[in-house]
């Protein structure tokens, strides 16, 4: 076993140890004749321990070789450091290495590296200041998510991957097969295409885990899931990826304003949480990526998020003030442009958007009165955009199954589905954020490359 102290507990120490252990990875390494000064990052934090390296020591004999990015194990006495800067240093006694790297090939040294460049080496980039800390609030939010429903009755549940139904029927799903390449599915009048492939029907990669999370939360009341979902949409955009992370809440008994207050406060506590652990870390975003990111931060949490209906939305965008690339009337889809418009320009603040078309929304939103729209939701938030889609869902069996018909959905697909509403239904309503775009408000990332480790989007599946 190898007994280390992190970096970011030494370095909140109270006092001085005589003798700790540390390991990490040299950021930097710094000679100055008889002294040697090595920068090590853990992981643990954004900070470095400086750690010195005297002439005389067992430590000194052994740092030939010891350049930016060697894995390194140190041991030796906390101090207090006389420079500037940090208040503690380690002194070394001891340095075993655990593996070099060639000053003359690792491509991390010490200069700006440009994003692109770093998601060419995304293996390697959460050794950067910037996508360590980029990774470590995310691991925070998602805590915060946890955190969140635990702390409000929900039941963290999980739902397939591998799924046989299109949640949202749009047509986006990666196929999944184990037949060989050179062997598709047969096509043959009558015959079910898949009867050679493994589940002996089609099967794809979930665009949504809603489906089941409602059956789920139909017996458990309320429940959430947060998984990976796929979508094989061909748009090549700073906010699409082909997989993502999805934070989906489904509650019964429930309608589409109780999903609009659950959503809003799910987003306040995320931000308000990660602001308070991942201080250090928010701020690099706010020095180098986002300038006045933590006050933007600050307000979005603070200040109730506006609420205002799509026909209203549609007279806003159209009142004058803006010209738009799309323009919008009832029925349009809103694109990126009006999204923004309306969370950074009109409102200045996140807006949740409801009642939306019926004729632009999946088939399982619940129908209004008015035989036009439907109750769903969006939250658009600045920078960003969509953060968040929901909707209250469509509890009667007979309209769901009408508009599974008019929207071309085979209803003996969804059987197990309607049977929700056949036995025992319920109103009950929910929501999918993304994640990443979550992680991207949250730093001030344009790009949500950049927000998941090993990024997935058309034509790039390099690791
Ligand atoms: O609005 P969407 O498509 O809603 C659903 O899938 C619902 N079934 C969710 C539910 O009610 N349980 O997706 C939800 C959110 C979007 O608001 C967006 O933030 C994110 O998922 N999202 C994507 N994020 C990254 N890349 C993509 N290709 C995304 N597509 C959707
Ligand atoms: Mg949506």
């Amino acid at each position: 076993m190898i007994r280390r102290t992190l970096i970011a507990e030494a370095l909140q120490s109270e006092e001085q140890k005589d003798s700790i252990q540390v390991c990490g990875w040299v950021k930097t390494r710094r000679n100055a004749g008889e002294v040697v000064f090595l920068e090590l990052n853990d992981g643990s934090c954004r900070s470095n321990l400086q750690c010195v390296v005297e002439a005389g020591t067992k430590a000194f004999d052994a740092l030939a070789g010891v350049s930016t990015g060697a894995a390194v194990r140190i041991s030796g006495r906390l101090e207090e450091s006389p420079g500037k800067g940090q208040r503690w240093e380690l002194h070394a006694e001891e340095l075993e290495v655990y593996g070099f790297a060639d000053s003359s090939a690792y491509p991390l040294q010490k200069k700006h590296h440009s994003d692109e460049f770093l998601r060419s080496i995304a293996h390697l980039r959460s050794r950067t200041n910037k996508y360590g800390a980029a990774f470590r609030i995310r691991s925070e939010a998602a805590r915060a998510v946890h955190d969140y429903f635990a702390e409000n009755g929900f039941h963290y549940v999980h739902t397939p991957i591998l799924t046989g139904s299109d949640c949202e029927g749009a047509g986006e799903m990666f196929r999944v097969t184990v037949l060989p390449p050179d062997q598709p599915v047969k096509m043959s009048e009558g015959a079910n295409p898949f009867s050679n492939d493994f589940f002996g029907r089609e099967c794809s990669l979930t665009v949504s885990g809603q489906l089941e999370a409602e059956a789920l939360a139909m017996g458990l009341g309320r429940v959430y899931t947060f998984g990976p979902t796929f979508r094989a949409e061909n748009s090549n955009t700073p906010r699409h990826a082909a997989e993502f992370w999805m934070v989906e809440p489904e509650m019964a008994f429930a309608d589409l304003f109780d999903a609009m207050k659950t959503a809003e406060d799910l987003v306040c506590r995320v931000i308000s949480q990660v602001l308070e652990r991942c201080g250090d870390d928010i701020e690099l975003f706010d020095r180098y990526v986002e300038p006045g990111l933590i006050k933007r931060l600050e307000n979005l949490w603070m200040r109730p998020f506006a609420r205002c209906p799509y026909r209203e939305a549609i007279k806003i965008l159209n009142a004058g003030g803006k010209k738009f690339e799309y323009p919008v009337s009832f029925g349009s889809d809103l694109q990126t442009e009006h999204e923004r418009f309306l969370a950074e320009e009109h409102f200045g603040r996140p807006v949740i958007v409801y009642d939306y078309p019926k004729n632009i929304k999946a088939f399982y939103m619940k129908q209004n009165d008015d035989g036009e729209t439907v109750a769903a939701m969006d939250v658009l938030v600045p920078r960003i955009g969509e953060l968040i889609g929901g909707s209250q869902r469509e509890e009667n069996a007979d309209r769901l199954l009408r508009r599974m018909r008019e929207l071309g959905q085979d209803p003996l697909k969804y059987d197990w589905y309607l049977d929700l509403r056949r036995f025992g239904t319920a109103p009950h309503a929910g929501f999918g954020m993304g994640f990443e775009r979550m992680i991207m408000l949250l730093t001030g990332i344009s790009n949500i490359r950049d927000v998941i480790p090993f990024p997935r989007t058309p034509g790039s599946l390099p690791f």
